[in-house]
């Protein structure tokens, strides 16, 4: 379950009721894209793809011997996977992500690898990224070298369903393929195959995870006051005069988390709207309680410049309590109490630390960190993401502003032979 706290923003209520045509507008103008090709509206019937979710179960299932996975992919391809493994790997394979082009730590990983015990999943929408077919090629010669015709088994494709260099390559070699539907972006992906597939490996459980996103679908479409994407994306609308957008998870598990949104929230929404103007806010990660021993010091007496998200679980899945010792009196307040209480406690005095000293502050629960709310959240984040495109008058689905550098890697590296 996820839940809304805006208790530090009184004025909230009255701006949602001032603001209800607004969002009902933006909700309209993006629902009637809906069918539109190219609309990249896909994200929205991920949840409700069981056929894909079945595909994945069986191509998992008939691999159990796989002890290690190595996602490559970069940005959307690699990301969302990133942030859900880390918080729900129960199976014991390892996760190796190539989602960089640095040398040493790609040596360091084929050096610890057992080619025979891991498989290879290249992710790629296009199938053009020039980190993602780098890191690819270097791990295919090396499947090939080590495993020669065997190869192919090691290897997973996800891709475009019809298009591009890895669909056809897939194609030609007969190799394993998933599909990245054409109506789905990189940053909305995660609940694709490109997250599906690596999940199924770590063991979670997928269905929950597609049913808190079906929840999210549901009160997207709820009425205005009800509508937690809505009023997400009214308070981020409210304050898009203040450039920050610090989004802090209370979770070690949802670490990479805050990666993952800063992705769908700055690559989707940083650009020129209709008139030329450039728009965006700059969504700032930060993770607690580590950051209250670092950023929370700009954020209570640095610039008011700043919307802060807090993201907070409610209750754990275990928890662990803090025995007490003699001769350490100084930490008596914490003998007894529990781990979880302690998070708790710190996420609560932040909260409201944060808005004595001015800051705009608002906190999103989540009853646990389970695939359930964690499904639910981040398809909630991807509505929210949507509606502001609507809101802001751009395109959350297109990144023009990625283009020019990539041109210029590849005008470099060819002039640089
Ligand atoms: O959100 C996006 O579209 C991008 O961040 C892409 O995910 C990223 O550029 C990788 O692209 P591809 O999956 O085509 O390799």
């Amino acid at each position: 379950m996820l839940r809304l706290d805006t208790r530090f923003l009184p004025d909230f209520p009255e701006a949602l009721k001032a603001h209800a045509p607004l969002l009902e507008e933006a909700r309209r103008s993006l629902l009637a894209k809906r069918k539109n090709p190219g609309s990249m509206l896909g994200f929205l019937d991920l949840p409700e793809d069981t056929e894909t979710l079945r595909e994945i179960r069986r191509y998992r299932e008939a691999n159990p011997w796989v002890e290690d996975f190595v996602l490559i992919g970069i940005g959307g391809s690699a990301l969302g996977p990133k942030a859900l493994e880390a918080a729900f790997n129960e199976s014991g394979v390892r996760f190796h992500y190539v989602d960089h082009v640095e040398p040493e730590p790609v040596i360091k990983l084929l050096r610890a690898l057992d080619p025979g015990k891991t498989l290879v999943n290249v992710v790629s929408k296009s199938g053009t990224t020039a980190e993602t077919l780098a890191g690819f090629l270097v791990f295919l010669d090396w499947l090939k070298g080590a495993l020669g015709e065997a190869w192919r088994r090691h290897l997973v494709v996800t891709t475009d369903p019809e298009t591009g260099p890895l669909r056809a390559l897939a194609a030609r070699e007969g190799l394993r393929a998933f599909a990245i539907p054409k109506e789905v972006g990189g940053r909305f992906s995660v609940l694709s195959p490109v997250g599906l597939l690596p999940l199924a490996f770590a063991g979670a459980d997928l269905e929950a995870l597609l049913m808190g996103a079906r929840k999210a679908n549901e009160t997207a479409l709820a009425p205005v006051e009800e509508s937690l994407p809505l009023k997400t994306a009214l308070l981020l609308h409210l304050h898009r005069h203040l450039p920050v957008h610090a989004f802090m998870v209370y979770s070690e598990r949802l670490k990479h988390l805050p990666e993952w949104f800063v992705q769908l929230h700055d690559e989707s929404l940083g650009k020129r709207d209709k008139e030329g103007n450039r728009v965006g806010t700059t969504a700032l990660p930060a993770l607690g309680p580590q950051d209250q021993h670092a950023q929370v010091q700009l954020f209570r007496e640095g610039p008011l410049d700043k919307l802060l998200a807090m993201v907070v679980p409610e209750s754990p899945l275990e928890d662990l309590r803090i025995p007490p010792a003699e001769g350490l009196e100084a930490a008596s307040y914490l003998f007894g109490k529990t781990l979880f209480g302690l998070l708790r406690a710190e996420a609560e005095a932040t909260y409201q630390a944060l808005a004595e000293a001015g800051q705009r502050v608002y906190a999103l629960y989540l009853s646990q960190v389970s695939p359930y709310a964690v499904g639910w959240l981040l398809q909630h984040l991807m509505w929210q993401t949507a509606f502001l495109g609507e809101l802001w008058g751009v395109n959350a689905f297109d990144q023009p502003g990625v283009e020019l550098g990539k041109r210029l890697t590849r005008a470099f590296l060819e002039a640089w032979k």
